[in-house]
């Protein structure tokens, strides 16, 4: 039996490092900025590891042909061998650096960040990059705000990226609080969340999929339990799920549900959380509005079931020490039970 565990210990764990390398990383790609870093990570992969073959085999030649002990051997003269030092050491390293930077350079002209050297203006940025998504960092989660020229037809969520696959999205970050990076491997590379600095980014994925991020610029304690996720979808899956958010929190129908409404609203939930269509406007955390349709909790960290829903409001400060939101233990096991049921049915 022990042994068995440990069997399934170690092919879980296995399992878990596969499922890793998979999931984030840059070699994982599924939108063409993500391929273009792909293929730059792929060439110096390979130059690394071509440099220190050689490294190898030229040590390994001075290795074998000089025998003997230090003593034996004249003391190392100091005529010849410096053409090695300038074709080894300078010559064929400013060549391979200056390829690289140069690809890099293309690489960034592919996907333009403002704030560079002959780069446009922020302001030109918003110009010329229209942002499609307000992306919004704070300790610790992420505030997504869908935008439109119609403001009839903006919607904030949060922690789940919702995009169309095949066209290309443009976002701008910005940060309520300290610093914090946006990346998701998958469709591109990081950008900087700086406080007072409006940064850009585009993202494009290529097929349907589900892409997990993580928050890359440490932020405070809870940085490593700052992840989020992109969806991508069908357009008309997407537009559907657009349609879907623009709409106002679903009305309870069961009493459960129902008495969990008036919870919530009457209750310390509501001075932070926004649930449309009822009295709850707090802006300080999460838009609520459809959490019930969310794969997710608390950041992407817990799947979204009634026990760790449950879990989070008693008990948030176990589950994410310091986060914002407190524990809240002075509910009775009814009012929780119906508060679950009530987000629960918010989809
Ligand atoms: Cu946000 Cu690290």
């Amino acid at each position: 039996m022990a042994r068995w565990g440990r069997n399934a210990l170690f092919m879980s764990a296995g399992t878990m490092l596969i499922g890793c390398r998979y999931a984030q990383s840059t070699f994982n790609v599924h939108g063409p900025a993500a391929k273009s870093i792909a293929n730059l990570s792929w060439a110096m992969t390979i130059l690394f590891l071509v440099t220190t073959l050689i490294m190898g085999i030229l040590l390994a030649i001075a290795f074998y042909r000089r025998r003997g002990t230090l003593a034996e051997h004249a003391p190392i003269s100091d005529g010849g061998g410096q053409m090695w030092i300038a074709i080894g050491g300078i010559a064929i390293p400013i060549v391979i650096l200056t390829i690289l930077f140069v690809i890099g350079l293309s690489l960034m002209s592919d996907f333009p960040i403002h704030g560079m050297p002959g780069m446009p203006s922020s302001s030109q940025m918003v110009g010329s990059m229209k942002p499609d998504i307000l992306i919004i960092g704070h300790q610790w989660w992420w505030e997504m705000r869908y935008l439109n020229d119609d403001p009839s037809r903006t919607f904030t969520t949060a922690n789940e990226l919702h995009l169309p696959a095949g066209q290309s999205v443009n976002v701008e970050v910005i940060t309520a609080d300290v610093m914090h990076s946006f990346w998701i491997p998958a469709l591109n590379g990081k950008v900087h969340l700086i406080p007072g600095q409006p940064n850009f980014i585009r993202l494009m994925a290529s097929q349907p999929g589900v892409y997990t991020g993580q928050c890359a610029e440490y932020c405070g304690a809870e940085h490593s339990l700052m992840r989020l996720m992109a969806v991508v979808q069908e357009p008309s899956a997407y537009q559907a799920w657009v349609a879907d958010e623009l709409k106002p929190g679903a009305q309870p129908v069961s009493s459960a549900a129902k008495a969990g409404e008036q919870v919530f609203v009457s209750s310390p939930c509501a001075s932070c959380h926004t649930v449309r269509g009822t009295p709850a406007g707090g802006s300080i955390a999460p838009d609520l509005t459809h959490i019930g349709s969310r794969r997710m909790l608390a950041s992407n960290i817990f799947p979204n079931n009634d026990a760790y829903l449950e879990a989070w409001i008693t008990n948030a400060q176990s589950l994410k020490p310091d986060c914002l939101m407190p524990s809240l233990p002075d509910f009775t096991g009814e009012q929780i039970s119906d508060l679950v049921a009530y987000l629960r049915q918010l989809e």
